[in-house]
């Protein structure tokens, strides 16, 4: 499949864009200040906090905010366990997931939860984090996926 570029500085702080690469919804989060600080809080309950498993991201995306600017995620949101949609379910202390959930994403099929960089909850059926594509930014506000 054919790279997709994407124009990003129009995405406010807190939005998400869905972008088509290879027929797989790509998500472009831009994660606030306050987004960013659930990511540590979330890392005891992380299967694979480190992004050890190399086939989950590209080794500049190994870091603990899995991407190559900090306030920007960018993965495929497809679930690692059998492929649903996982929605985002941002907000820290969301009813349905209890109050010390910190923010992130679930999906709906079978329960497994994300953080804020997609990487997954320990002792859920998703056996890895989500995959982020390979990506660069050819300038300030604007990036290619593929
Ligand atoms: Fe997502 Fe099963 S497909 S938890």
């Amino acid at each position: 499949g054919a790279p997709v570029e994407v124009d990003i500085d129009k995405l406010a702080p807190g939005d998400m864009m869905v972008v088509e690469w290879r027929g797989k919804p790509v998500w472009i989060l831009h994660r606030t200040p306050e987004m960013l600080a659930t990511l540590a809080k979330a890392e005891p309950g992380l299967a694979d906090p480190a992004s050890a498993e190399a086939s989950q991201q590209p080794d500049y995306a190994r870091n603990p905010h899995r991407s190559i600017k900090p306030e920007y995620l960018v993965a495929v949101g497809i679930c690692t366990h059998l492929g649903c949609s996982p929605s985002s379910a941002f907000e820290a202390g969301n009813p349905a997931l209890g109050a010390d959930w910190p923010g992130g994403f679930l999906c709906p099929c079978h329960g497994s939860t994300f953080d804020l960089a997609g990487r997954v909850f320990k002792n859920k059926p998703a056996p890895t984090n989500l995959e982020v594509p390979p990506h660069k930014y050819l300038s300030e506000g604007r990036l290619i996926i593929g």
